[in-house]
């Protein structure tokens, strides 16, 4: 299987990204580098890492590994809850970049809004902050619902470039992705996959993919694609990886598009994280 080329999607800052990046949630230590360098030369060209998955340094080795020139990758990290007041924040960012050995990140997102603990406006500002000092180039926020975005932007009067937010067949978060397109912000999904729960044996897109002749993980991926999402998934393997980033040759018609959006639970959540409630520090 070959991979073909990744078009790019351009953010509300004019920079842009590739429309699919690589997850590295659980990529650590020296099996994490591996797994990462052979990501990038597989062709992934957006990395989301975060403070909290512990492998920021692992990501910066695997990226110095790969050797492909760092102008032509898009690295991503996360600002942790425990760090929202502004002054930690920004030290929380160049610790970020110490730990990757990098000189800036492409994009910094906030990983969750805390709403319970109300600082998201205060961290919001250190990354607008961090953006003018140059330690990151775009800026978003992850997990945000409307009502914390419009926070931010009416606060700040700066919006996000990226929301990244829970989104698959079981979870497709319409409202989310029409509030997010109305400002302008680019949607990216996380556990795309749905972290490789029953989606994965889901009768209608197996139909859908022996029919195109496609793996049922590339039908899922495509279909984020063509809601205009940026899907993030993470495979350890390079046969995986390779086989999750060969979308770009092949089309959902509408039908299979409504078919597998009709896989929407009201409690599609995998774990439950509802922004609005869960705390993550
Ligand atoms: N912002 C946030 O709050 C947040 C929260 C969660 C995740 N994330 C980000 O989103 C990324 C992706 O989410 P995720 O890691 O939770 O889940 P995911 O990407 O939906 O699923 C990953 C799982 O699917 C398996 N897999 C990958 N490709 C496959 C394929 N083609 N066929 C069958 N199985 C396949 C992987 O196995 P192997 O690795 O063993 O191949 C792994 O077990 C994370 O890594 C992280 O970067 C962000």
């Amino acid at each position: 299987m070959s991979t073909t080329a990744v078009p790019d999607v351009t953010l509300n800052d004019d920079t842009t990204l590739p429309a699919i990046g690589f997850g590295t949630y659980k990529l650590n230590g020296a099996e994490g580098v591996a797994g990462m360098a052979s990501a990038i030369r597989n062709g992934y060209r957006l990395l989301d890492s975060a403070f909290n998955y512990e492998n920021e340094g692992a990501l910066g080795v695997a990226i110095r590994q790969a050797g492909v020139p760092r102008a032509e990758l898009r690295v991503t990290s996360k600002l942790p809850g425990r760090h929202h007041h502004h002054d930690e924040a920004i030290a929380t960012i160049e610790e970020s970049l110490y730990r990757a050995q990098l000189d800036y990140y492409d994009l910094y997102l906030i990983h969750w809004p805390n709403p319970g603990r109300g600082l998201y406006v205060e961290a919001w500002s250190a990354l607008i902050e961090a953006r003018k000092r140059g330690l990151v180039r775009s800026i978003g926020v992850c997990n945000f619902l409307p009502a914390h975005l419009e926070r931010i932007i009416g606060e700040t009067g700066v919006t996000p470039a990226i929301n990244q937010v829970e989104l698959h067949p079981y979870f497709p978060q319409a409202e989310q992705r029409a509030f997010d397109r109305a400002h302008g912000i680019v949607t990216e999904s996380w556990s795309p996959l749905g972290r490789a729960n029953r989606l994965l044996q889901e009768p209608v897109i197996e139909a859908i993919a022996a029919r195109l002749g496609r793996t049922i993980g590339q039908v899922i991926l495509r279909w984020h694609v063509q809601l205009g999402a940026v899907p993030l998934p993470k495979a350890a393997s390079s046969a995986r990886q390779i086989e999750n980033l060969s979308i770009f040759d092949f089309e959902l018609p509408p039908e299979d598009m409504s078919a597998i959006t009709a896989l929407a639970r009201p409690d599609g959540r995998n774990f439950d994280q509802d922004p609005a409630r869960y705390e993550e520090f």
